[in-house]
């Protein structure tokens, strides 16, 4: 149902000759590349891990030819010639370059088209050796939901972007290490085009730099957003296909797992998945894991399976922090309400928090985000609420503060990771469908799981050092209107 890996070339134990030492006085006067720097209309990262890296790219902003090569290398004013890789075209075009063999915590630049230096945007830092921490002590992780809106046609995602951006200035000039996005990416049916406005042509810069991994909401299977199909061979559009339409065979029709190259055997750590539908990988002390629950969900099937592929890879975990990604929200009150079915489309709400919510808990999953909502809403450090928002009872599903009502995870009530109870069986439940828009709420709003709602575009960052976790809701301007901190 997927498509076939596609076999990339290897390029492993490189020698960078001559700049090994990084002392230019006995640099040897080492043959540079020859080629000419092109500048892709899309040019992204992907699986990004201690020793290897995909760079991905297609199209040439300039109208020229499309760069067929990528020369790389740790001094970006002289990559060496025998860096020069070649790419794998894939059936839609896109040229992908697997390096491997890289040293941890490492930059390294490149140049798509192979010239002989780089440009000072076009570089990766490798992620540390498995399970140790960045250099700065601290992982910095920038999710964005419901982003999709499309740069030109409205500039809201740009507004989170640069709010972001500003709040890195902010806060120590850290970039992000991770790049999360947690559904309805490319709006409205998830064609590739829209991939372009929504993504490409949005976040440009940090793609260059940092890895891209995302997951699958329900407009990423086209039919504006309403399918309730189990396979992505069903992907179709609605409408006159202005915006494109599904992608060619052999590929899979839906564009999402053409353009993303997403692992399925466990590359980057974590438990081999088998499909590109949902993941799991590493990145220094936090894992992550992205579950399908547009499609793979809706099936018993699949859902059987992924849920016991969720169990196997958190059971094998023993990272400091760890993340789930999902779309479809156990907990929400914004434009879709986790007490109504909606006519089936939003059943995976259901799903998620009868059947998941319970393992993310019991196998030490600390942090949980989705959208679909196009609202921010981040919950108390809860367990055991797999009912309808009623049922909710704070006095036996959250954590409790010193006065016996749910800790807020601000000050002197951080969470921590073992809870009071002396488990590891609570969560913090987010949704941050407001990385493009906010929309409206829906009856019984604010949900009484959630400690903090609000309809106000922005995004989170989560910074994870050692031994505490702050996660922040970010503004356009910027500025931190909700944050938590979870110790252990
Ligand atoms: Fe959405
Ligand atoms: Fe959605």
């Amino acid at each position: 149902m997927n498509n076939p890996l596609i076999p990339l070339l290897l390029v492993t134990g490189l020698v960078l000759a001559g700049c090994s030492d990084g002392n230019n006085n006995n640099k040897k006067a080492a043959a540079t590349c020859e080629g000419a720097e092109v500048q892709p209309e899309r040019l992204f990262l992907q699986q990004l891990g201690s020793n290897s890296v995909i760079v991905k790219w297609r199209g040439n902003r300039d109208g020229g030819a499309e760069a067929s090569s990528l020369c790389f290398g740790t001094d970006m004013a002289a990559l060496p010639a025998e860096s020069k890789t070649s790419a794998t075209v894939t059936a839609t075009g896109h040229s992908e370059v697997l390096l491997s063999g890289l040293e941890p915590g490492t930059t390294y630049y490149y140049s798509v088209g192979g010239a002989g230096t780089a440009d000072a945007g076009h570089s990766f830092r490798t992620a540390p050796a498995a399970g140790e921490l960045p250099e700065d002590g601290n992982t910095r992780i920038w999710i964005v939901g419901d982003s999709g809106v499309g740069g030109t046609d409205d500039p809201e995602a740009g507004y989170v972007r640069d709010g972001f951006e500003t709040f890195v200035k902010n806060h120590g000039d850290e970039p992000a290490d991770l790049f999360l996005m947690l559904g309805d990416n490319a709006y409205n049916q998830g064609t590739d085009l829209e991939h372009q406005k929504a993504i490409f042509d949005v976040y440009t810069t940090l793609l260059a730099t940092t890895p891209l991994w995302p997951t699958i909401g329900n407009h990423e299977m086209g039919s504006l957003g309403i399918s309730t199909t189990t396979s992505p061979d069903d992907y179709t559009i609605i409408g006159d296909g202005s915006q494109g339409g599904p992608d060619p065979a052999p590929d899979s029709p839906m564009p999402y797992l053409n353009i993303f190259t997403l692992p399925t055997d466990g590359e980057i750590g974590g438990l081999p998945s088998g499909t590109e539908q949902y993941y799991s990988f590493d990145y220094a002390n936090v894992h992550i894991v992205s579950l399908d629950s547009q499609l793979s969900i809706r099936d018993p099937d699949s859902r059987a399976a992924m849920l016991q592929w969720l169990k196997d890879d958190l059971s094998a975990n023993s990272l400091d922090w760890t993340v789930v990604i999902f779309h479809h929200p156990p907990y929400t009150k914004g434009s879709h309400d986790s007490d109504s079915e909606l006519g089936g489309i939003d059943q995976p709400i259901f799903a998620i928090r009868e059947e998941f919510t319970p393992v993310f808990e019991q196998y030490g999953v600390d942090l949980a985000y989705s959208g679909h909502s196009h609202i921010y809403e981040r919950s108390y450090y809860i367990n055991g609420h797999t009912g309808l928002s009623d049922t909710f009872d704070p006095a036996t599903m959250a954590e409790l503060n010193d006065s016996g009502q749910p800790a807020s995870g601000q000050g002197d009530e951080a969470y921590t990771q073992i809870a009071r109870d002396g488990a590891d069986d609570k969560v913090v439940y987010t949704v941050a469908g407001n990385g493009g828009k906010v929309t409206f709420t829906t009856s019984g709003y604010p949900h009484p799981a959630n400690f903090f709602s609000k309809l106000e575009i922005g995004s989170v960052v989560i910074d994870a050092g050692a031994d505490r976790l702050e996660a922040s809701f970010v503004d356009m301007n910027g500025s931190v209107l909700d944050s938590f901190v979870m110790t252990r």
